[in-house]
């Protein structure tokens, strides 16, 4: 199963992962959708958090319904969705400390995804804030979502926490390609150094080449955004740390263009191989 099987050569599902806690996830993962949403692009923030949701904490929001509704009969993906900037970028809140989330087996998630599938499919992209470290809910929707991006920062614990959660993915779950964005760097040159260390790790025990997807500055304005409960975007749009981000997110739109021209390629090798036979 694909997360976004029903639409596969639109809606690029982004996951947003980190070995160590605290990296920068949820505020790269509500900037970074907020940019693409401002270039025009239809996108859903999914809280997939379920121990320590936060991206409601980070919007001022206190949404009524969130993922667990959905496993109320009859609830349905639209109940539990909500517009964070009107024209389509939207939200679909989780649920902080509840268990049946928690401890959700591969039949709950499947069940789950495959309810989401129709509503991700009306995006350009699904953007998936998971929880640090490598639990079941985070291996399992990482891997089915076809743009993994890890989060490191430049302290060593982050690099070789970002490493083992790259390990698992690749060695358990088979994801081979990783994109890797390093936040709280002083400079693009600690954020080139910290990843080439951890390219090097990864060559060299694990056969993996990584993608660069760039640093993003340590920033006051970040945890300021934070306090105010505004998206740094919104409210320091010129800053160091949303310049940084703004281009990444330009990278990941790339990525999202080439992939369709690559499934593009395959569709129609296809056709002619089937005219062909
Ligand atoms: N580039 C940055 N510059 C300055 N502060 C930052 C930067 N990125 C993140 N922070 C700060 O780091 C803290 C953690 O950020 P965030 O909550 O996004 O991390 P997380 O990886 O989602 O954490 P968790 O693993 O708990 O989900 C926040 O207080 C935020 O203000
Ligand atoms: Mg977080």
């Amino acid at each position: 199963m694909d997360m976004t099987e029903k639409n596969p050569n639109a809606t690029l599902s982004v996951s947003i992962l980190s070995g160590k806690g605290g990296v920068g996830k949820t505020n790269l993962a509500l900037n970074l959708g907020f940019a693409l949403f401002r270039a025009g692009h239809r996108l859903l923030l999914m809280d997939f958090d379920v121990g320590l949701a936060n991206v409601d904490v980070l919007l001022g929001l206190s949404p009524e319904k969130n993922l667990q509704d959905l496993f109320r009969p009859g609830a349905t993906a639209e109940d539990v969705v909500y517009p964070i900037e009107e024209g389509g970028f939207d939200f679909l809140p989780s649920a902080s400390g509840v268990p049946e989330l928690l401890e959700m087996d591969e039949d709950m998630r499947e069940a789950l995804f495959s309810k989401l599938n129709t509503v991700f499919s009306r995006y350009d992209y699904l953007f998936l804030d998971h929880g640090a470290g490598i639990g079941p809910n985070v291996l399992s929707a990482a891997s089915l979502s076809r743009m993994p991006v890890v989060v490191v920062t430049p302290e060593p614990t982050s690099l070789t926490d970002g490493y083992a959660v790259i390990k698992v993915l690749s060695s358990k779950h088979h994801v081979r390609h990783f994109h890797v964005l390093v936040n709280q760097v002083a400079n693009a040159k600690e954020g080139q150094r910290t990843f080439d260390r951890l390219a090097a790790a990864c060559e060299r025990f694990l056969g993996l080449s990584l993608s660069f997807l760039g640093g993003v500055r340590t920033d006051a304005a970040v945890p300021e955004a934070v306090r105010r409960q505004v998206p740094l975007l919104k409210f320091a749009p010129t800053c160091a740390a949303a310049q940084d981000i703004i281009a990444v997110a330009v990278k990941i739109h790339r990525h999202r263009q080439k992939l369709g021209a690559t499934l593009r390629k395959t569709a129609i090798l296809k056709n002619i191989l089937e005219r062909a036979s």
